[in-house]
């Protein structure tokens, strides 16, 4: 692997980034409103390095500049919004800068949450991390906290860890699931597939309903403790790492 660091124009840089055309960009920098290191940049079509430290040493309008891809941010995703752009309503993008809604590449979350369920949700620019989180080859883990309408019969357990669960209106069965039960009517369920609805539909099948879902993990990675509900953040290349372990 060659270490070489990517490099960019920099009018190219801000306008992928969201901070105008290249018209516009071109404008801001000739009003001295871009420096790196301390030093105003001049002329907009400057190759910049992309080092890591990028968004620490530059800045715009005296504001660091937003992480360049390939970014990844992790979210405690709120009840109540939903994660696609065509679904009515208030969308996690809304929960992020104006600006980024014009980045490309386009920032897209890694599956989806219903507008009812709350917890961990990745949100990514890298269209290679997302296919390998989402694909099935991986079995990347997703675990969930499921309340229940009722209590738990005592057989759900070995009804998803069965691999035979036929959904409505599908064709395939579910692979197997683990189901921990944590109380009379609240279980923990991890599943590696991301069918529609699916852990709802797992419980409407064995005669429940679920009343409140939470996702706490994806794979390795849990819900950060600092993030409350509806705050996100960029994930650590380490956290990124631990998806997969
Ligand atoms: N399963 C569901 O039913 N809903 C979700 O949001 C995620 C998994």
């Amino acid at each position: 692997m060659s270490g070489k660091v990517p490099m960019a124009r920099l009018d190219r840089l801000l306008a992928n980034l969201g901070y105008g055309s290249r018209r516009e960009v071109t404008v801001l920098v000739a009003h001295r409103q871009v420096e790196l290191d301390g030093v105003v940049i001049k002329d907009a079509g400057a190759r910049i390095a992309l080092t890591p430290d990028l968004s620490a040493r530059m800045t715009v309008t005296g504001r660091p500049l937003d992480p360049p891809a390939p970014l990844t941010l992790v979210m405690h995703k709120p009840l109540g919004v939903v994660c696609s752009h065509k679904e009515p309503g208030r969308s996690v993008y809304e929960l992020l800068p104006m600006r980024w809604r014009a980045r490309m590449p386009s920032l897209s979350t890694i599956g989806r949450l219903d507008k009812d369920t709350s917890g961990l949700l990745l949100i990514t620019d890298d269209g290679a991390f997302l296919h390998q989180v989402i694909s099935p080859r991986h079995h990347v883990a997703k675990c969930y906290v499921a309340t229940l309408d009722r209590p738990l019969a005592g057989t759900e357990a070995e009804v998803f860890a069965s691999g035979t669960l036929m959904l409505d209106s599908e064709t395939t069965p579910l692979a197997p699931a683990l189901l921990e039960p944590l109380a009379e009517n609240r279980a923990r369920l991890t599943i590696t597939e991301g069918r529609y609805h699916q852990v709802r539909r797992m419980f409407a099948a064995v005669g429940n309903h679920v009343t409140g879902l939470h996702r706490d993990q994806i794979g390795g990675l849990a819900l950060p403790d600092d993030l409350q509900s509806g705050d996100w953040r960029a994930l650590s290349p380490e956290e990124q790492a631990s998806v997969f372990a």
